[in-house]
């Protein structure tokens, strides 16, 4: 059976927390083996994933990528601006095309009503690799990696400093699905999306919005942030200075939980949103959140694929 994953509600929380199992089983598994090498089940032998970027990206190209060769399988990547998509066929259209052809799709997008029509018309998988509105692969990733460290989901104190973005919503929906509380440190004016706070708290999750970087880092066991200006915001100067006080510091750090991490879905832009003392820093653990997207991409792929 294919589902779309659209967002991480679309799977729920046992499945995200199967997911995150299956991801520690088959990194687990691949510890002395080269990189290239097909986990031994090669589970989608002969799948092909077609890979449509509407925005730049290198995690999230390499590790489907990379996630498909593991499994068996193979990835094919459509840049916007040299497909008929770029020309003006519908997304419609496309997806009916690929749907013939390919055995799922990923899609970084702006509008999130694209990823919508893609998967409307979709026979086959629809993967939301970015959009403006949210980024649920990332997040299954970044729980992933707070999972290695040995902390629960349910009751986890997670803070998140700057921009409301997408990455933020997708982490919203997740404090509900898994029962954690999410502290998001922020100006006024950049707040996350109110339907995914709504939404979470109606889960059983705790949001709280709050101006105050130090209040939201109070108790942190996880602290997390990301560029201050998105691709495709507009940015400039009056957003840029409304961010500076939630720029992670070695201070901030230290007024979150003893023994926190530090998660950045990167890329980063030192010494804006993060410092480079807190991205190189020992609580950091951004780059095992990095390679973490290969393994819980293919739990997405795997569960989307009706293998999971
Ligand atoms: N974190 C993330 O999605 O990175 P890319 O933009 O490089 O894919
Ligand atoms: N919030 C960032 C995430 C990049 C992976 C963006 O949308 O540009």
């Amino acid at each position: 059976m294919s589902k779309d994953f659209l967002s991480l509600s679309d799977a729920g929380g046992d499945v995200i927390a199967a997911m995150i199992n299956d991801a520690l089983d088959r990194k687990a598994a691949r510890q002395a083996w080269p990189k290239g090498r097909a986990d031994a089940d090669a589970p989608l032998a002969g799948h092909v994933l077609a890979m449509i970027f509407e925005k730049n990206s290198t995690r999230t190209r390499v590790s489907f990528d990379m996630a498909m060769r593991q499994l068996g399988g193979s990835a094919l990547i459509m840049e916007a601006d040299s497909t008929q998509l770029g020309r003006g066929e519908t997304i419609a259209d496309t997806a009916r095309v690929l749907s013939r052809m390919v055995d799922a799709i990923m899609i970084r997008t702006d509008d999130h009503a694209k990823i919508e029509e893609l998967a409307h018309y979709a026979d086959v998988p629809v993967i939301n690799g970015l959009t403006d509105l949210s980024h649920p692969c990332q997040i299954v990733a970044d729980l992933l990696t707070v999972v290695e460290r040995g902390f629960a989901l349910p009751g986890l104190q997670l803070a998140w400093l700057g921009d409301g973005n997408n990455v933020a919503n997708s982490l919203i929906e997740a404090a509900g699905l898994m029962k954690f509380t999410i502290r998001i440190g922020g100006p006024a004016g950049y707040e996350p999306d109110a339907g995914f706070v709504a939404r979470a708290r109606a889960a059983g999750g705790e949001v709280i919005l709050t101006p105050d970087a130090r209040a939201a880092v109070a108790g942190a066991q996880v602290v997390v942030t990301d560029t201050w200006v998105s691709m495709g915001q507009a940015g400039g100067e009056q957003h840029v200075a409304a961010m500076q006080p939630y720029q992670v510091d070695a201070a901030l750090m230290a007024a979150a939980e003893p023994g926190a991490v530090f998660l950045h879905c990167l890329p980063a832009h030192r010494n804006e949103e993060v410092t480079d003392e807190v991205m190189d820093g020992p609580q950091s653990v951004v780059w095992d959140e990095a390679e973490n997207r290969i393994h819980a991409q293919k739990s997405v792929l795997l569960w989307s694929l009706g293998k999971l």
